[in-house]
């Protein structure tokens, strides 16, 4: 049998998961926190992985994996490099998408929101505290670009060691993006498909309204 087959034929029982009806009151970015300082005991492995879904100038979707790194009052921060295909989809359009997946507790968050760079010295503060291996692979690394040979980049690695031998600087296209949420969706896995599908939409600032989804 195939491992695709396998997985195909594997019919997955939710357990029964804490309906939303109960918390559907409840301000999204709170409930947002609330189950990602639950997942985060649950040991779920990279909990703030997300799937960061952007367009580019002829509406072809993109998806890739970022890192969750910080969460403000109102919206979500993630770090890259601003020339990256990501950071010129984002130029583009700065209508993204974030989607969180975790398993052990069969939850899934979708988030829509608008994307922009963070102030440089919120960025200057975190690479700063990163290691010195990371701080020159931000310079080495001319992100999403044609790399014609692996070489080509331990030569730029070793370039950059020679050119910082202290200090390193941040790279003025390597920083964060923050995204402030205007749409979000909280998925609970319940047993026989009957999951509970709950949406917040932003009206104003500080209002949000909500409505729950068809399985
Ligand atoms: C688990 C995981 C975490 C990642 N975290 C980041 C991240 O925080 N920032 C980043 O720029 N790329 C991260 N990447 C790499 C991206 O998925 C992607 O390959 C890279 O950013 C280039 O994307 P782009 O060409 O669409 O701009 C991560 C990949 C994985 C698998």
């Amino acid at each position: 049998m195939s491992k695709l087959q396998e997985h195909r034929d594997n019919h997955h029982e939710f357990r029964e998961g804490e309906t939303l009806e109960l918390i559907s009151g409840k301000d999204p970015i709170a409930l947002f926190r609330a189950w990602y300082e639950e997942i985060s005991e649950e040991e779920e492995p990279e909990p703030n992985a997300f799937v960061l879904g952007t367009t580019d100038a002829n509406n072809q979707s993109n998806s890739r994996i970022v890192y969750l790194k910080d969460y403000l009052d109102d919206a979500f921060v993630f770090y890259t490099n601003y020339h990256s295909d990501k950071g010129m989809q984002i130029e583009n359009n700065n209508r993204v998408s974030m989607l969180f997946f975790w398993r052990n507790s069969l939850r899934q968050v979708h988030i829509h929101g608008r994307c922009s760079k963070i102030p440089e010295a919120m960025s200057d503060a975190y690479f700063s505290s990163r290691p010195r291996s990371s701080k020159i692979g931000a310079w080495a690394s001319d992100q999403s670009s044609v790399l014609d040979t692996r070489a080509d980049l331990d030569d730029r690695i070793e370039h950059f060691e020679g050119k910082y031998p202290d200090e390193v600087p941040r790279p003025p296209h390597w920083g964060g993006y923050k995204i402030v949420p205007h749409r979000f969706e909280f998925w609970q896995g319940r047993p026989s498909r009957l999951h509970d599908r709950l949406v917040f939409e932003r009206t104003d600032e500080n209002t949000w309204k909500s409505h729950r989804k068809h399985p």
